[in-house]
């Protein structure tokens, strides 16, 4: 059988598709509604903007060292220790970015061998499962159990001999659950059992609701577990790509460090100066940004959780909302999936979303509406929406 190239297991990507469709639309001078991504519409913090121009007009624009500058080495390992309570020993544990998406990539690159099996919740954020695909790695979807509950049993009970990860993603997307101790406990002790990698997207530590509060997988207690972030959701900065990944095992840290060389040979320089002011600065932003997010998940909430056709979970965390598309819907141009609605939403109203399918079969009968767009956006959707849904 003639095997297939690794970049062929990945398609280009369904959201890339939408945000195009949308984008082109807006082009053509039509009012859209961007809920099908996830980017933050808050501008970034004005002492890292400012620090982000001093960078260029101090002549930070050469290469930096490959895993990042020492000063944002140092500010982030203080950062994890202090307030995710990793138990890293130094800076050398900490290796930049280029987002987090590029953080999983050399993750997974590094810790897996060809055919490694990793479990992931289905669904789960795309390109979680497409680099492990790219890695050479096979991906084991575990459904979420009732409520979009993360479920150690039923990870158990798709543990081969070839297990070599789990994912955990809290807060999730696309669901916007975020995980109990209880429940990230029963990860980690599966893991440990198991003698299991956890690899542990962090990407939306900050974006919580109700009052809830962050807990990081990595400080409790197992080693194996490398801890991605990002710098796209708590500082509202996706555009200038900043992530970075913790982890206390040499070998895993030696091999990323080498991916780092040949990926990237380093993030943006003048980006990693602005990351340093990010993490060393105030973070009061924080607290109105994630009221505003949360006034956002209200609204949307609001607009369909009495809607006929459509079933929404209210998001812990993170900015999407997940929805269950009700039978009794007719269908769009004789489909009724979620593309199907999807297209019905782009063509009717000008209001991107997700279809469920992208994050993986159980997503099937689902849509994702991110509410990381202006509030102007999210609020003139949310009344498009419960009109559509009645
Ligand atoms: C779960 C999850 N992890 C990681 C990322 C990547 O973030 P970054 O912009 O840092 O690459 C995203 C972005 O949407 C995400 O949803």
């Amino acid at each position: 059988m003639a095997s297939v190239h690794p970049v062929d297991r990945i398609e280009l990507g369904g959201i890339v598709t939408i945000r195009d469709a949308l984008l082109a639309q807006q082009r053509q001078g039509r009012k859209v509604y961007r809920l099908e991504s996830g980017d933050p519409s808050f501008s970034i913090p004005g002492h890292v903007a400012e620090a982000l121009a001093k960078a260029i007009r101090d002549g930070h624009t050469h290469y930096t060292p490959g895993a990042g500058i020492p000063e944002l080495r140092q500010a982030l390992f203080e950062k994890l220790v202090k307030k995710n309570h990793l138990p890293l020993t130094g800076p050398d544990q900490v290796l930049v970015t280029n987002g987090a998406m590029h953080g999983l990539y050399i993750a997974y690159r590094a810790l897996l061998d060809p055919g490694d099996e990793v479990l992931m919740p289905d669904p789960t954020w795309t390109e979680t499962a497409d680099n492990v695909l790219l890695a050479g790695g096979e991906v084991v979807r575990v459904p979420l159990g009732p409520q979009l509950r993360y479920q150690a049993a039923a990870m158990a009970e798709k543990i081969t001999p070839r297990t070599k990860a789990l994912v955990i993603n809290s807060p999730h997307n696309p669901t916007g659950t975020v995980m109990t101790r209880e429940e990230l406990q029963a990860m980690v002790e599966l893991a440990a059992q198991h003698g299991l990698w956890i690899i542990s997207d962090e990407a939306y530590e900050d974006i919580l609701f109700d009052g809830r509060t962050h807990l990081s997988p990595g400080s409790l207690g197992y080693e194996r577990v490398i801890s991605l972030y990002s710098f796209s959701k708590s500082y509202a900065m996706s555009g200038l790509r900043l992530g970075y990944v913790a982890c206390t095992d040499p070998q895993l840290l030696e091999r990323m460090t080498k991916l780092l060389r040949c990926t990237i040979n380093g993030v943006n320089s003048a980006t990693q100066h602005a990351g340093v002011a990010a993490v060393t600065g105030p973070q009061d932003h924080l607290a109105a940004m994630v009221a505003e997010y949360q006034k956002r998940r209200d609204v949307l909430w609001g607009a369909l959780a009495h809607c006929r056709l459509l079933h929404p979970f209210k998001p812990e965390g993170a900015f999407y909302l997940w929805a269950t598309m009700d039978a009794a819907w007719e269908g769009y141009q004789g489909q009724r999936d979620g593309w199907a609605m999807t297209r019905y939403l782009i063509d009717a109203f000008g209001v991107g979303s997700s279809p469920g399918e992208v994050f993986g079969p159980q997503g099937k009968g689902f849509i994702r509406f991110a509410f990381a767009c202006s509030s102007e956006q999210v609020a003139g959707a949310a009344e498009l929406l419960r009109q559509a849904f009645a």
